[in-house]
């Protein structure tokens, strides 16, 4: 009979609670595929009380205590945020501890770091849970799809922003009032924030774009904007000219290099992820060997996250069987700054736009319009004048492809036109073909 590995869980909120029932409750079937049984030895909660005791686990209130036991073996940490979390994960992996975490603000912010101290000790930093809740798109991108040189990848990948949208499109509401039935519903929190100013997503996209192109985790370069200057007339144009607006976050390689954003995004209404809807997740990517494959189910959530917990877990637990004296996976199969290939600036991005311009009901007004894209050669696609709104009138265009700077020059020059009546919407359309 192998002995236990011993692990301690730090912090037993959402994601903690719910890795810690899993682990008891399927306990049988984990020690089956760990090759062994795995024992939680011991818990760091500032609520001692709330915890079930089963004699196995000693039960403290300090993480940092946990990370320097030298009995435990694999440390989980379900904290979030940055302290205490990033002194325990740094002094459990100089211990040559490995560590599971769920923190993906941790490892897109401090990543490089964490994992340039995990590589020098012979320890893992596993963060399948970080990126997606349950669906395993770190091990697809790392392990199922290694093969491939990767194009793009483009995912929904903030639950709480997906069922915003979908519920605005649906009932053509407002975004505040969403927002305050879905804080209503605890599937935003109480801070929003981070979901729908896209920060959230923007440290998973970094994430997934670290692993798929080799590169180092670059946070600071991924462009962000939120969801909350959207308005349902825009999902409702958007529908009219063949597409649904998503949330999106798009790593591409291209000529200038790797591309990272996140941002409100035109889908063709044929593409798959433009059904994804509430709050599931889903990750397209597109390699080429395979082709396009498709990722969908639950981003966040206790079970749903702990899953990818306790499977990281696993994977350790039979790493350490193994005798492995090294981690058996390179950290993010990543490659040194100078090495890696640079990050594209958003400014020299070409997208496709949509443009919803609130004008006064006047004549000549989409020629002055026209005229103002024409001088920054910019080009129109297609264009609808919807029916008057208090003297104000939406012109709703999309434009052939124009990089970011140029579109940028235009939308404050159009901004300043005396016709135009309110703040001008922009929406960049999604840079794959549909069916692609
Ligand atoms: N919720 C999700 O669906 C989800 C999905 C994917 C990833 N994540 C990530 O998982 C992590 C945890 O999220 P969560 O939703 O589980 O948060 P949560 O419910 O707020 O739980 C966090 C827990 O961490 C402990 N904690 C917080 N600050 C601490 C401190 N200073 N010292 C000691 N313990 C502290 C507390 O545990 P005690 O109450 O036991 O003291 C708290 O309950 C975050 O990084 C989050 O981004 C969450």
């Amino acid at each position: 009979m192998h002995e236990p590995v011993k692990i301690g869980i730090c912090g037993l909120g959402t994601v903690g609670g719910g890795s810690l029932r899993l682990l008891r409750g399927n306990a049988g079937e984990i020690a089956r595929r760990a090759g062994g049984p795995l024992q939680v030895a011991r818990i760091a909660t500032r609520r001692p009380e709330s915890v079930a005791v089963d004699g196995a686990a000693a039960i403290g209130g300090d993480p940092m205590a946990l990370a320097r036991d030298d009995a435990i073996q694999v440390v989980v940490e379900t904290m979030g945020g940055f302290d205490p979390a990033h002194a325990v994960v740094a002094e459990a992996l100089a211990r040559g501890k490995h560590v599971v975490t769920a923190n993906k603000a941790l490892i897109a912010e401090r990543g490089n770091e964490l994992f340039a101290i995990a590589a020098k000790n012979g320890a893992t930093l596993a963060f399948e849970s970080s990126v997606a809740g349950g669906i395993p798109i770190i091990k697809a991108l790392r392990e199922g799809l290694a093969a491939n040189r990767i194009e793009w990848l483009a995912g929904i990948i903030n639950g709480t922003g997906n069922y915003i949208l979908t519920e605005m499109a649906a009932g053509g509401r407002p975004f505040a009032e969403v927002l305050a039935e879905a804080q209503a519903l605890g599937y935003a929190e109480a801070d929003p924030g981070f979901d729908v100013d896209g920060v959230d997503a923007a440290h998973k996209l970094t994430i997934m774009a670290a692993i798929a192109f080799g590169i180092p985790l670059r946070f600071a370069d991924t462009f962000t904007e939120g969801i909350s200057a959207l308005t349902p007339e825009d999902l409702t144009y958007a529908e009219e000219l063949g597409y649904r607006i998503k949330h999106l976050g798009i790593a591409r390689r291209s000529a200038g290099g790797i591309e990272m954003r996140v941002h409100p995004t035109l889908i063709s209404k044929r593409w798959l992820l433009s059904r994804v809807s509430g709050v599931d997740n889903a990750v397209v990517v597109k390699g080429h060997a395979v082709g396009t494959t498709l990722y969908q189910g639950p981003g966040a959530g206790a079970d749903a996250t702990a899953s990818a917990v306790v499977a990281d877990i696993i994977d350790i637990a039979r790493q350490l069987r193994a005798g492995a004296s090294r981690p058996l996976s390179a950290p993010l199969n990543g490659r040194p700054e100078a090495e890696a290939p640079p990050a594209v600036p958003m400014d020299s991005i070409e997208s496709e736009c949509y443009l919803r311009i609130p004008v006064l009901d006047r004549m000549g007004v989409m020629a002055k319009i026209t005229r103002v894209l024409e001088s920054h050669a910019i080009s129109i696609e297609a264009v609808i004048q919807k029916e008057v709104h208090g003297g104000s009138v939406p012109i709703v265009l999309l434009t052939h492809g124009v990089a970011e700077g140029r579109m940028n020059a235009a939308i404050a020059e159009l901004q300043s036109l005396a016709d135009v009546q309110g703040r001008i919407g922009r929406i960049r359309v999604a840079p794959f073909p549909a069916g692609d």
